[in-house]
């Protein structure tokens, strides 16, 4: 990795493990793009400038000779700008004293850092030799500083703006994007991640266009509807082959993501906090920092950019101290019990799992508060044990589960309340609402108006009280609705407009305060399921629970699209009871579900007391495979996904461990075609020297034979199964 510039060209090289970033300081003194892809040689890249004079194009500098065969409307800007030309996507917007809201932000000067600053108030990826480029609007005194890092360990390059009024006057941030950046050509695809409650990013797919492709979310969080993520692929890109380039925000608030071909034959990327509900006025001296964009690139299709921000979010961004030590292996009480329990029960079901390998008891929603039978009460009263489920608090329970040497885990969900709640009877005002006018409701529950920091004092003090009182060891941090009625009691209305940015700092400073307040504690996220999985969370929340749909049919489209860019061991994947209850029914077997659930994080959700003892055995068995052989390759390996359940009848994903000597692979195919022909399976990720033993085919062969021939694969049975093969270097 090293960040060079060079003088005589002005030329700017940022290589990272395996890619090359530059960018120059044209003769009228802005910042144009130049490259980012396969790392190349530092030779001159000046034969691709966009060229750009036709008669309606605004030329930079007259003073300058030849400028005419220049127009802004072409100019690959390292920061589009408005006002003066460019009449594309813009990545920021102010507007000055005089009212106007043109930026004309000219290259004022670069630091190269060792490693990168932290942003304030927001989670970001650690380490990397940064740049910070320094552009100014010189008639207002605007700035923009630029923050580029690169990796040795990763292919990825993390991206910020700074923005600040250098003015004597205020002026108004109406966009303030995180970056922009020029592709060559138009001839891409946009992949996006789509769904809603229990159906999470599944995949879709669009071709970049003249216009622009935009995905966003106006929900206050980053959301279920559209995952903040971006693919952008040449056309035709397959999981193996073609350049990609995956733009992925660190962001858990409204933000919009924007791919827009333009008439100079380039894409223009672009994308941050969402503009549509934003205004945020800076005073003389004021700065706005903006959350940071990861671009990942690879030349080996989708594959290779998943795994390189797998790669950077275990390495840079998720807990140090959780990323890679085997997780908790949890039996959560949800869907078992849902809020029917009392001690006595979740006794039983502790004592159903004793000799599994199940090493973490999480009890679920249901346990604080005097009426919390129903979601319609008591949310937000973490003060309060219930005192008809567990009568002598949560001592018992705690101290039950600890003398069978497990760990105990809590939910709460810290965001909400209930209207029915002694917390809101005692602090009306803590609400997120305009007064006088309806809360909306959403799973019964109000919203705590983060925003505030009283109202973020109150519930650190409450929950960090609950944890240390009762020695926990995990918790479930869940929040179940979105934002909405934005409007923050006390704020001037001028500054209403900042809610959804103002919201995430105050979820971000919730956070920092109680995980880092507890740091033996391992944190899971949760929202309704995968509604809130971004990157920012996976800062603090070492996993996240993927889906509230645990069928294993549902949950290899869920996982499947959730890899793109998030790594396996940030995934919760639980083994759950058949019938199943969110597929109305569906039935996979208890090896199917273990399958998919042990390609993440795992554990089992589902009331452990109407085990069989041929399920109890079962499960051991699985835990016992799991951590012999899937673990460490879940929290370490790579993976390489050999057949799209979004495609074909097939979900097929191999983990590799870093060294090569050590592979599994999960097939699971959907539904029995009859008579259908074997499949043949080619292998990826092996090293081709090595000779590699699969023991369920009893078979030995060279990685290089496994790679090219494949192995043949017949299933047999009926619907919704899979096949695991172990596949181990022999020594
Ligand atoms: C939604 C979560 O996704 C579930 O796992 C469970 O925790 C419920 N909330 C509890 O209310």
């Amino acid at each position: 990795m090293s960040i060079i510039f060079e003088k005589e060209t002005k030329t700017f090289w940022l290589d990272g493990k395996g890619t090359t970033y530059s960018f120059f300081i044209n003769p009228f003194g802005y910042a144009e793009h130049l490259y980012f892809g396969k790392k190349i040689p530092h030779e001159s890249l000046m034969h691709t400038r966009a060229y750009g004079g036709l008669s309606k194009g605004i030329h930079p500098n007259p003073a300058i000779e030849g400028q005419r065969i220049w127009s802004y409307n072409y100019m690959k800007s390292e920061l589009a700008f408005f006002g003066t030309g460019d009449y594309r996507e813009p990545a920021v917007l102010v507007e000055n004293a005089a009212g106007d809201r043109l930026s004309d932000l000219l290259y004022a000067g670069h630091e190269i850092l060792p490693t990168k600053p932290a942003i304030s108030g927001m989670p970001s990826l650690d380490g990397g030799e940064t740049l910070v480029l320094h552009l100014k609007d010189e008639h207002t005194d605007f700035c923009a500083d630029l923050y580029y890092t690169v990796y040795d360990d990763c292919d990825v390059i993390a991206r910020r703006a700074v923005y600040r009024n250098g003015a004597k006057t205020p002026a108004t941030l109406r966009r303030a994007y995180s970056f922009s950046l020029s592709l060559p050509g138009r001839d891409y695809e946009v992949t996006s991640l789509w769904g809603s409650w229990a159906h999470e990013r599944f995949m879709q797919k669009t071709r970049v266009h003249h216009g622009v492709v935009s995905i966003d979310s106006k929900n206050t969080s980053s959301s279920a509807t559209l995952n903040p993520f971006i693919a952008v692929s040449d056309l035709g890109a397959t999981e193996k082959a073609g350049q990609v380039w995956g733009v992925n925000l660190v962001y858990s608030s409204s933000y919009v993501l924007k791919a827009q071909g333009d008439s100079g034959g380039h894409t223009l990327l672009t994308g941050g906090i969402n503009d549509f509900d934003f205004y945020w006025t800076l005073e003389a001296g004021e700065s706005f920092e903006t959350p940071e964009v990861v671009i990942a690139y690879s030349a080996e299709g989708f594959s290779g950019m998943s795994r390189a921000f797998h790669d950077a979010y275990r390495e840079h961004l998720i807990n140090k101290r959780f990323v890679k030590a085997p997780r908790p292996l949890v039996l959560n009480n949800w869907e078992g019990t849902t809020f029917d329990f009392n001690l006595e029960k979740l006794k039983a079901i502790v004592d159903a799992v004793e000799g599994t390998g199940i090493d973490t008891f999480v009890l679920d929603d249901g346990w604080f508060g005097t009426d919390r039978n129903t979601s319609t009460a008591s949310l937000g009263d973490w003060h309060i044990v219930n005192p008809t489920k567990l009568p002598g608090g949560l001592k018992p329970l705690v101290d039950y589960v600890k003398s069978k040497g497990m760990k105990m885990g809590l939910w709460f969900e810290p965001e909400c309340l209930n209207e029915n709640s002694e917390v809101y009877r005692a602090h009306p005002d803590y609400i997120i609402g305009v007064p006088g006018r309806i809360h909306g409701i959403g799973r019964d529950s109000w919203m705590m108006d983060l925003t505030r920091k009283e109202v973020r004092d109150y519930i650190v003090e409450t929950v960090n009280k609950v944890i240390r009182e009762n020695g926990l060891d995990y918790v479930k941090w869940d929040y179940n609705r979105n934002v909405t009625e934005s409007f923050s009691l006390g704020r001037a209305a001028k500054d209403q407009a900042r809610f959804a940015h103002l919201y995430a700092l105050g979820v971000y400073d919730l956070c920092e305060r109680i995980v880092e307040a507890n740091p033996n504690v391992f944190f899971e996220g949760c929202s309704a399921g995968g509604g809130r999985f971004d990157p920012a969370m996976l800062h603090y929340f070492s996993q996240i629970w993927t889906s509230d749909n645990s069928d294993a049919e549902a949950r290899t489209l869920i996982q499947y699209g959730t890899s793109m860019c998030y790594p396996l061991s940030s995934m919760s994947c639980h083994v759950s009871a058949v019938p199943n209850h969110q597929t109305y029914g569906r039935v996979c077997s208890m090896k199917t579900r273990g399958d998919i659930a042990h390609l993440g994080a795992t554990g089992y959700e589902l009331d452990s007391t109407a085990f069989t003892d041929e399920d109890r055995e079962e499960v051991r068995a699985q835990i016992v495979d799991y951590k012999e052989n899937d673990e460490d390759l879940v929290l370490n390996g790579d993976l390489y996904r050999l057949a799209n359940p979004f495609e074909s009848n097939f979900f097929a994903f191999q983990l590799v461990s870093k060294d090569k000597k050590q592979s599994t692979m999960t097939l699971y195919r959907r539904t029995n075609i009859c008579n259908d022909y074997p499949l043949r399976m080619r292998l990826e990720g092996l090293d081709p020297k090595t000779m590699y033993h699969i023991s369920e085919l009893d078979l030995t062969l060279s990685g290089e034979i496994l790679m090219t021939v494949g192995i043949i694969i017949k299933f047999r049975g009926g619907d919704f199964l899979t096949l695991k093969y172990h596949v181990n270097a022999v020594e």
